[in-house]
């Protein structure tokens, strides 16, 4: 950027738009390219985990440049745990789990670098890629481990909505409202269950619906519009259950609503996490949510994750100065009327522009000379905790 000018000239727009449309067709070719399974087989390197995230990197190439919304970012997802993310508005939570659903919306929007690998139960298949049944006509199915980020695209279907399912934040957005709640629970079982008929379906979609605390008989023949909202991500959830997935990403699954359903909502998915003894991706503004919620806590600020560790850890000990502001602005009952909820003062960066140096220094009050030089390499303090920040460092503490 024309720093005298703080403008683009129309030679630098050239420049970008040029050196933009270089990485979006390569990146697009290799997503729509034709690949054998082998080549997005890999293994797991933690067998506990049912999720790996590892220096993933999502870019949107814009007429001002590139914003790399997620830069680096790994975490893991441990089996039947609940895994919380947090972070201020725009740090990369939502593109990070969209990259996991591989729902980033190209052209501008692409997984640039690293791997997410996932333990899928999926079909055999033999040496064309067809399914491989058993005696009965029964297809054989088997552990596999995904790495998503090298699928292509049309091999998708294989998790998504199946493995992975998603909850989003406002119901109404992937509720079709031209029809039933029952149309659209039973087309999910259609969709994902093998040789299913009609009338299984419409079962399938009763149990779920029941799962939920919802009584079919009410909501199976009603439209979206015609439920509250509380309802309406009940039903979600039911929907997002009825293919039985392994992992359910939540994405802000409750801002939308009121406080009493909120809970009921949590109280929920947390029934749910055992029934279906799976795991949870939660992302939430709300770290009273993550504290009832979550096993594990990932902080993330500015596309980079900068603090992980166990609930425990990251609500009694918080080590990166951004993480301790966040629990100082948390609401409490002891705060008294006159006392101020505490802000973290400044902003994040331009993502356009990002520094070489730490890029919470410009908020940070602990700051010193060493802030100045590279980006703080992650340091682990406990077998669990990790975190981002040049104080700890030399603090290495393993196993
Ligand atoms: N289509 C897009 N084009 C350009 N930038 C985008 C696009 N979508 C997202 N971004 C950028 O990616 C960054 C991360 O966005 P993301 O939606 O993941 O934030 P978030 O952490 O989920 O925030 P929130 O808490 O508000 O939901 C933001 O800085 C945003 O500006
Ligand atoms: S690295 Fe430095 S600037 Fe960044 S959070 Fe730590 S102390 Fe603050
Ligand atoms: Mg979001």
């Amino acid at each position: 950027m024309s720093e005298k000018k703080g403008y683009l000239t129309n030679r630098e727009i050239r420049a970008i738009a040029k050196a933009n449309a270089k990485q979006i067709k390569r990146l697009e070719a290799y997503k729509n390219r034709k690949a054998e399974e082998s080549e997005f087989l890999t293994q797991m390197k933690d067998d506990s985990n049912i999720l790996e995230i590892e220096d993933l990197h999502t870019y949107f190439f814009t007429e001002q440049g590139v914003v790399k919304a997620v830069n680096g970012v790994s975490y893991d997802v441990p089996k039947n745990k609940v895994v919380g993310v947090v972070g201020e508005s725009g740090c990369g939570k939502s593109v990070t789990s969209m990259s996991v659903m591989r729902l980033i919306q190209g052209p501008a929007g692409q997984i640039v670098e690293g791997a997410m690998r996932f333990k899928a139960y999926d079909y055999q298949r033999d040496a064309k890629g067809n399914p491989v049944c058993d005696g009965d006509g029964k297809p054989v199915m088997e552990e596999k481990i995904y790495d998503i980020a090298k699928m292509p695209i049309n091999e998708i279907h294989r998790i998504r909505g199946k493995q992975v399912a998603m909850i989003f934040q406002e119901p109404m957005t992937s509720l079709n409202p031209v029809f039933t709640i029952g149309e659209q629970l039973d087309e999910v079982t259609l969709l994902h269950v093998p040789n299913a008929t009609k009338q299984m379906a419409k079962e399938k979609s009763e149990e779920m619906l029941r799962l939920v605390g919802i009584i079919p008989e009410n909501v199976y023949s009603s439209f979206p519009h015609e439920l509250s909202g509380g309802m309406r991500q009940r039903v979600m959830i039911a929907m997002a259950l009825a293919a039985e997935p392994r992992l359910i990403i939540a994405d802000e699954p409750t801002t939308a609503l009121d406080v009493t359903i909120q809970a009921q909502i949590l109280d929920l998915l947390q029934d749910i996490k055992t029934k279906i003894d799976g795991s949870i991706l939660l992302i939430t503004h709300d770290l009273g949510v993550i504290a009832e919620m979550a096993d594990y806590v990932v902080v993330m600020y500015a596309g980079k994750v900068i603090e992980k560790g166990t609930v425990l850890e990251i609500f009694q000990d918080p080590k990166h100065p951004y993480t301790i502001g966040l629990q100082k602005s948390k609401p409490t009952m002891t705060l008294d009327d006159s006392t101020e909820l505490y802000n973290i003062p400044g902003n994040v960066p331009n993502p356009v522009n990002m520094p070489q140096h730490c890029y919470f220094k410009e908020r940070c009050a602990k700051c010193t000379a060493k802030c100045s030089g590279q980006y703080p390499g992650m340091v682990q303090v406990s077998p669990t905790h990790f975190v981002a920040c040049h104080l700890y460092d030399g603090e290495e503490k393993h196993g």
